[in-house]
């Protein structure tokens, strides 16, 4: 049995997806945890039957949080939309064990700042030909673990920030709980 966490800051849309892909593996149990607690997240966990709670940045930062995680015997973490640093006591208890989606080809597009729509923006701005995903480990610097895997989409001329998106959203649903099933078996 392995139990993941999934900590996601917004919608959820890929956690809601990661779950849905797993729902006949009795292997594999999810929980949920936002630092927000009015996120839509929670909203998709309670339709899921999953349990998702909330904590502040001070728990993470304290090792609260890490506490409430081996309470749980969580044994592997997925950020999925998590905008929060994680900091070194998770990454020191966690190595290697703690991976993240980003929506752009990175090492391009990452860093402070570049999440949600701004990634997508800037793709645009800068009339790229292409963008797409990147699944990395978490280190203590913001998307400069190291890379798992990464797919990318064509950006034509005429694409909208939003075209980019979804482009990219597909990608994500499609790749991120197949590489989550690899990556916990090792
Ligand atoms: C995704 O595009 C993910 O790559 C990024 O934040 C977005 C989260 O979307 N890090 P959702 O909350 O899963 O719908």
């Amino acid at each position: 049995m392995k139990r993941i966490a999934l900590f996601a800051s917004g919608s959820g849309s890929n956690a809601e997806n990661i779950i849905r892909y797993f729902t006949n593996n009795k292997e594999i149990e999810f929980l949920i945890l936002s630092n927000k607690a009015d996120a839509f997240v929670h909203e998709r966990a309670r339709k899921l039957n999953i349990p998702s709670f909330t904590f502040s940045k001070a728990s993470l930062e304290s090792g609260e949080a890490l506490q409430f995680l081996k309470s749980q015997q969580v044994d592997f973490i997925v950020l999925a939309g998590f905008l929060l640093k994680i900091p070194g006591n998770l990454l020191k208890a966690y190595p290697n064990k703690i991976i993240n989606i980003h929506p752009a080809l990175l090492p391009d597009y990452g860093g402070k700042g570049m999440y949600g729509s701004h990634v997508h923006e800037a793709v645009v701005a800068n009339k790229e030909k292409e963008s797409g995903i990147t699944i990395h480990y978490v280190n203590e610097n913001y998307d400069e673990g190291k890379h798992i895997f990464q797919v990318k989409c064509p950006v034509l001329p005429t694409d909208t920030p939003n075209d980019v998106a979804e482009k990219v959203h597909e990608l994500e649903y499609k790749y991120f709980p197949q590489i989550i099933e690899k990556i916990i078996q090792e």
